[in-house]
């Protein structure tokens, strides 16, 4: 029996969703020197994971981590499945039949909850839902937000929540030129907020924002930043955790907000309410206010939770974005931590009730929990690579090491899979799309069209051939 990981039997890898997380794993695999095999399956014919569905339209320049996943993808050991869904159009027990080894990268697409009364009244939303929406994510494209209301509330303080600040509160001229869904820029242009409130539970020293992105707020034309000086006041413990230049350096940004004369032409106003948590929301079949409480920190430096005072006190709004963070969801046959919203692991090996699950390994937001940039998954990928190969020479070899037996079983399902060259296709009628409006994409926001994005150009390249 030939040896895995050579060239007569590479390794087979299968790795679970294309976001950086996979494809670096892949990338990784890829550059060993244990000849590996990588199939990389995506559940929407489209890759790249929130690069595509999350990162801000305003923001291009992150997406160009793009052209890094492009080069992996053309390594001639790699296969991309767009259009698979591992659970639904194949098993986690059947991909493990085709591969040595299966990484779960498949991210956190599920919300945290806020678990208080009337979190669910029509007006309140996940920010999931409103960044899907404007990124024309297919999940989301059917999303609606009353954008007639004049106040909309972002709960939660972290780099998502400013994302979606920024896209509520910047100039339609500002995003006409974006690869924003077509039906977003429409809405938005026709929006009526006018005061964007971003609540934080706890104080100006806990935020999880970064330092480029609250500049951007400042930046934002026609917008007045709004900050309660008296919110800035740090306890000795807060005093103590600005440790690091970008800490001290956000806590004057903020001060410097606090000093901006009001500006009566604003058309928009950014609010940051520190220490504010959300108690209710409350209204007549839907969100007329938030009630809000007074909370206080309480613990030693680093460690300061925000404890409720008790003093409440309501804020009407129309429009409520719960920003506080994603969840993983279990995928069917893998050991899933519900607490944690994470599949269990030790360095990227998944343990089921503490036992290491041979060949199985996850890497990303689903192996860590949904925090850190794109690059923070380059290193976790690389620890999860780093224990597929030490593991190597243990693993048992797959039953059936045959791509093209996968292929078939697919096909035999009427499972049409994309492949990197399909998804070139359809990236090229995106641009095409957009450059008609000026724009640099306009994306397909249902399935079905990006597959029909394929047959118009087979049928094109048939008529001209
Ligand atoms: C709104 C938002 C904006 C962000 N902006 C930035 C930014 O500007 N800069 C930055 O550095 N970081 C940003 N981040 C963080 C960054 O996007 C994440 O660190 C990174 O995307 C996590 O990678 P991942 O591969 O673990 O998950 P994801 O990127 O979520 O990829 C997971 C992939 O798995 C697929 N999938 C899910 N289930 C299945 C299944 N059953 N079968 C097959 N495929 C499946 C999904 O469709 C998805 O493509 C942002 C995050 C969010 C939420
Ligand atoms: N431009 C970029 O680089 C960019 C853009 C978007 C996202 N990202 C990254 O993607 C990751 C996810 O971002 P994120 O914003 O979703 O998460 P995050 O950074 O974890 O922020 C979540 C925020 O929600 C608050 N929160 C949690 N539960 C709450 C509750 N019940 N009530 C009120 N507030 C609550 C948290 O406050 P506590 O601190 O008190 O818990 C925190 O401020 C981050 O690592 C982020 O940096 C990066």
């Amino acid at each position: 029996m030939s040896i895995l990981g050579t060239q007569e039997r590479p390794l087979r890898v299968a790795v679970v969703g294309s976001g950086p997380s996979g494809f670096f794993a892949a990338d990784h695999l890829l550059k060993s020197l244990v000849v590996c095999e990588v199939n990389l399956f995506e559940r929407l014919p489209v890759p790249f994971g929130l690069v595509r569905g999350g990162v801000a339209p305003d923001h291009p320049k992150i997406r160009t981590v793009t052209k890094v996943f492009e080069r992996t993808a053309a390594h001639p050991r790699f296969a991309f499945f767009g259009n698979v869904e591992i659970g639904r159009d194949l098993s986690l027990e059947e991909l493990r039949r085709f591969h040595d080894a299966v990484i779960l990268a498949y991210g956190a697409e599920a919300d945290q909850r806020m678990g208080i009364p009337g979190e669910d009244l029509p007006g309140s939303h996940t920010a999931t839902e409103f960044v899907g929406w404007y990124n024309a994510h297919p999940d989301f494209r059917d999303a609606r937000f009353d954008l007639s209301k004049e106040t909309a509330v972002i709960v939660g303080a972290g780099n998502v929540a400013l994302d979606v600040a920024r896209i509520l509160c910047l100039p339609p001229e500002a995003l006409a030129a974006t690869d924003i869904a077509g039906h977003a820029l429409d809405a938005l242009a026709e929006s009526r907020v006018r005061d964007v409130v971003l609540l934080v539970r706890r104080g100006p020293a806990q935020v999880k924002f970064t330092l480029s992105e609250l500049k951007e707020i400042g930046d934002i034309p026609g917008c007045q930043p709004v900050v309660d000086p008296a919110e800035l006041a740090l306890n000795p413990e807060s005093a103590e955790e600005i440790n690091t230049p970008e800490l001290a350096r956000i806590l004057e940004i903020l001060g410097e907000f606090a000093a901006r004369p009001a500006d009566p032409a604003a058309r928009r106003r950014i609010h940051f309410r520190f220490l504010a948590g959300p108690h209710a929301l409350e209204g007549e079949g839907e969100v007329e206010r938030i009630v809000l409480e007074r909370n206080r920190l309480a613990g030693p430096a680093f460690g300061q939770k925000p404890w409720a005072t008790g003093e409440t006190f309501p804020l009407g709004c129309g429009l409520v974005f719960r920003s506080i963070g994603y969840r993983g969801l279990p995928l069917p046959g893998a050991p899933f931590h519900d607490k944690g919203g994470v599949v269990p692991n030790t360095l990227g090996c998944v343990e089921d009730n503490g036992r290491t699950v041979p060949g199985l390994y996850a890497a990303g937001w689903i192996k860590r929990g949904p925090t850190g940039v794109i690059g923070t998954n380059k290193a976790d990928s690389l620890e999860t690579v780093k224990s597929v190969l030490t593991d190597t020479a243990g693993l048992a070899p797959c039953p059936e090491p045959d791509t093209e037996a996968l292929r078939a079983l697919l096909r035999a399902r009427g499972v049409r899979a994309v492949s990197f060259d399909d998804w070139r296709v359809i990236d090229a009628a995106e641009q095409a799309r957009g450059a008609v409006l000026g724009k640099p994409r306009e994306r397909f926001t249902r399935v079905a069209d990006m597959l029909a994005a394929l047959d118009n150009a087979a049928r094109a390249g048939g008529d001209t051939a």
